[in-house]
């Protein structure tokens, strides 16, 4: 299936090969549309205006609510719309941290991006709670073997990654929200990596949060999501204050909508949360199996192109995600991105912010390659040669 009719930046773009997509995804022409079309016709803003423009913009905006919340099988109130997944990871500490006391350990694990795991150190600092890693296997697995061995009764919270974005790899997270539950501790899942490329389902999951970011799953960027089971969310307070969360402000008192709205102050990204719409329809049209399905193909083919390829260290062969996590031996990532840019190759390299997995590698940075749907066999012959081409450019093999 060629999926890359779909996104209009190959039209204007034609020698385009993007392999960046875990850090942001190409947009469809739905999605663009639909930004175009809110801008042309609508234009105001949600929830105050008492006129047809405005109400028109609301049950746009909440028609949102409703098919995010159905793609992930969660209730409509049950999400909030964030600015991204980074801001939706801290809304979590940032307001769950009244519930954690000194002596709280927090169980997270080396695998997380830094927004995973930075607002749960911010939060252990200024509660005395402590920090917990969940010990990784040589190839940087978690397994429930390891959590359990970190599982105590002071764990209250476990902050992790469904599918890494260094190494690519699905964490355990049904059973480990499960084991979880069974100390009473609470599960906050930073899925950035997994719902734009997997069947996410929070009550088959069980976790009790779940972040994810609309510009990495074909979406607009600038746009978030925070699913929270609803008893957690109303109990949680806000912690961002103003126009549209309110309920009734005096001068010394105020009270607060409801969860999800208690959450969301002040004018939202409109446009972007109305195309998030789109973008979800989209994926789930063509099929999250089928995206999956796809991308796992051309990792296969890229790691069998590879195979007889020398100078090269791959550090994730496995074949369920859509990674591929690199270094070519002796050449700095940024020296070989160099040559990958003059065949209009776009990966990323670096840390990928998760500096402590790439410690973990023993390495300072890598080059990652992203597939997504519209990535075809053309897009890896073109990866494994500027491979090649970096290689003996800057080894002279
Ligand atoms: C695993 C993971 N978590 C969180 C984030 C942060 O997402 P955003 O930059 O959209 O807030 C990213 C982005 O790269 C990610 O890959």
């Amino acid at each position: 299936m060629d999926y890359k009719k779909y996104f209009p930046i190959f039209e204007n773009k034609k020698n385009l090969v993007y392999l960046d997509s875990a850090a942001s995804s190409l947009k469809p022409k739905c999605v663009i549309d639909k930004i175009d079309y809110y801008y042309n016709n609508i234009c105001v803003n949600v929830n105050r205006g008492v006129y047809q423009l405005s109400y028109e913009a609301t049950d746009l905006y909440e028609e949102s609510r409703r098919v995010v919340a159905k793609f992930i099988n969660a209730k409509e109130n049950e999400i909030v719309f964030t600015r991204g997944a980074s801001a939706s990871l801290n809304l979590v500490a940032n307001s769950y941290m009244d519930f954690i006391n000194e002596n709280d350990e927090i169980i997270t694990t080396l695998q997380e991006h830094h927004s995973s795991f930075m607002p749960w150190l911010n939060v252990a600092k200024r509660k005395n709670a402590k920090i917990v890693y969940v010990p990784l296997t040589k190839d940087g697995k978690v397994t429930i073997e390891n959590f359990k061995s970190v599982l105590t009764n002071k764990t209250k919270v476990v902050a992790i990654n469904q599918v890494s974005n260094v190494l690519g790899y699905t964490n355990p997270i049904k059973e480990i929200c499960k084991l979880a539950h069974e100390v009473g501790a609470i599960v906050s899942v930073d899925g950035a990596q997994s719902v734009p490329h997997m069947n996410v389902d929070v009550k088959d999951l069980d976790c009790d949060f779940l972040s994810f970011s609309g510009h990495k799953m074909c979406g607009p960027s600038g746009v978030g999501v925070l699913y929270g089971k609803y008893e957690l969310l109303e109990k949680m307070p806000p912690v961002e204050f103003g126009g549209d969360m309110a309920q009734d402000v005096y001068e010394f008192e105020a009270t607060y909508k409801d969860a999800p709205f208690k959450f969301e102050t002040g004018t939202p990204l409109i446009s972007e949360v109305i195309a998030l719409k789109d973008a979800v329809e989209f994926l789930t049209n063509i099929g999250l199996d089928n995206v999956k399905k796809h991308e796992l193909e051309l990792k296969k083919y890229a790691l069998e192109k590879l195979k007889d390829v020398k100078g090269i260290t791959i550090y994730n062969n496995n074949l369920d995600s859509s990674l591929l996590t690199f270094n070519i031996d002796g050449v700095h990532p940024h020296d070989a991105a160099s040559i990958f840019d003059k065949n209009n190759v776009c990966i990323r390299a670096g840390f990928h912010c998760a500096q402590p997995i790439t410690r973990f590698l023993d390495q300072i940075s890598t080059i990652r390659c992203s597939f997504y749907l519209y990535n075809d066999f053309h897009d890896v012959d073109m990866l494994v040669d500027s491979i090649i081409e970096a290689r003996d450019f800057f080894m002279s093999f």
